[in-house]
């Protein structure tokens, strides 16, 4: 299995310390637990910033990140082997695993934390954490150290300052590095090949559901754990909305079938879009607007490069998606006039694309100082625009309503441009229309 080698989770954490002021504490928990009913729990998954900075696969832990100190500047609470525990619910690493397999300098057993975290945190000045996204961490940082406030009086020093570790973290995560490609291109890999068996499997009659348990079989098969996000298969008019979810309709001759689904490998996610025929011939209508929104997505990549600006790539998607509504007479007008009036929002109301990782939309700044952020090399992200025309939209003809089309690949930017990791599917009518022929 392609996955981060340990020596990144160091560089990683080295790198992260290296940004702390001096005489700093970074604390970060893992995620916890999510209850589905009663004793069933959800799969679990790590926190995404808890397992870049560490790779521990485990919740009830906590990383604790000390730039400078002498006796190891990586401590990390964990749960402490248990044969009983183990037998119900698996191996744990515990402290010595901690230390042996994850590269902590020290490790303590989790129900210690009380006991032994305000003495590493005391005399430390600043204390990094996700403040506001873990209300009940956030809570216990403060038990910590007013621990150590109430023992002020013999000579403890509590922190002054609580600075906000996302700035930090986030831009780190940002940036991919080689290793996190290449686990990037494994996701996307293992997604193409469920999307190709997706489409070979399509035909009329057949469920939404069925077609998505195509797409689970690849992914579980490829080694995936689980998808990115919960996957899209929307037929017909329910194409038309953006984040579909029920997928239990049946699919129809003439109609369309979106699928946007993509899997995780390592923690890392694949995101991709493609829009076919459920009976693997495309009608006119269908084809004139695949192949607007088809254009738009290759307009855009050409967006995408070192010093070209994060909505460089949107702009090209909304001036050709304009420009082909009109030619085809759902929008009226100038394209220019339209682009600033914004018309095209009535069938193009999302933007072309988001970061791409370890979330399936990365954390990063969009905009820097207010202004868009310039692409560098490392970043990922996806381009997927679409148009949907709504089954309800009166002020067109009918033959065109109920038409969704989106097309979204993941691309890495690269000294020359951008690499697109998720090219293995067929994306032009021809390629499509062979493929589903072939299937059947
Ligand atoms: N799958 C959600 C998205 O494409 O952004
Ligand atoms: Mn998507
Ligand atoms: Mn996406």
């Amino acid at each position: 299995m392609i996955h981060i080698p340990k020596a990144e989770y160091t560089r990683r954490r080295k790198a992260l310390m290296a940004q702390m002021e001096p005489n700093s504490i970074a604390i970060l928990p893992a995620a916890a637990v999510a209850i589905r009913n009663r004793d069933v729990e959800h799969v679990y998954r790590q926190d995404s910033d808890f397992q870049y900075l560490s790779g521990f696969p485990e919740p009830e832990a906590v990383i604790v990140l000390m730039p400078g100190r002498q006796h190891g500047e990586y401590v990390l609470f964990c749960r402490e082997r248990n044969a009983e525990r183990e037998l119900w619910d698996g191996l744990r690493a515990g402290t010595e695993g901690a230390i042996r397999d994850f590269g902590a300098d020290d490790a303590f057993p989790i129900t210690d934390i009380d006991d032994i975290l305000p003495g590493l945190i005391e005399g430390r000045d600043r204390v990094y954490s996700a403040m506001g996204s873990n209300a009940e961490f956030d809570r216990h940082v403060m038990e910590w150290i007013n621990v150590i406030r109430s023992k002020a009086h013999l000579g403890a020093q509590p922190p002054n300052e609580f600075v906000a570790l996302d700035h930090l973290l986030h831009d780190m995560r940002l940036y991919k590095s080689a290793a996190e490609v290449r686990v990037m291109r494994e996701a996307a890999r293992i997604s193409c090949v469920a999307h190709v068996r997706a489409m070979q499997a399509s035909r009329a009659g057949l469920h939404e559901f069925s077609l998505e348990a195509e797409l689970d079989y690849e992914f579980r098969k490829g080694g995936a754990k689980m998808p990115a996000y919960g996957s899209i298969v929307a037929a017909g008019r329910n194409s038309c909305i953006l984040h579909y979810q029920q997928n239990d309709a049946v699919l129809k001759d003439g109609d369309l079938v979106l699928i946007d689904a993509g899997c995780e490998i390592d923690c890392y996610a694949s995101d991709i879009t493609r829009t076919w025929p459920v009976n693997g011939k495309f009608s006119p209508e269908q084809k004139a607007i695949y192949e607007i929104v088809l254009a738009s997505q290759e307009a855009a990549f050409k967006q995408i490069a070192p010093n070209k600006h994060w909505n460089q790539a949107h702009e090209a998607t909304v001036q050709v998606i304009t420009a082909g509504l009109v030619k085809l007479g759902l929008l009226q007008g100038d394209v220019d006039e339209l682009i600033a009036s914004e018309a095209y929002r009535a069938f193009y109301m999302h933007r072309a694309g988001h970061w791409l990782g370890m979330d399936v939309h990365d954390v990063g700044e969009y905009k820097v100082g207010g202004e868009w952020r310039v692409l560098e090399v490392g970043m990922a992200l996806t381009v997927e625009p679409g148009i949907y025309i709504s089954p309800d939209n009166q002020n067109v003809a009918k033959k065109w309503r109920g038409i969704g089309v989106r097309i979204e690949d993941d691309v890495v930017v690269t000294k020359q441009g951008c690499e697109i990791l998720t090219g293995g599917v067929p994306k032009t009518v021809a390629e499509i229309e062979a493929l589903m022929a072939a299937a059947r």
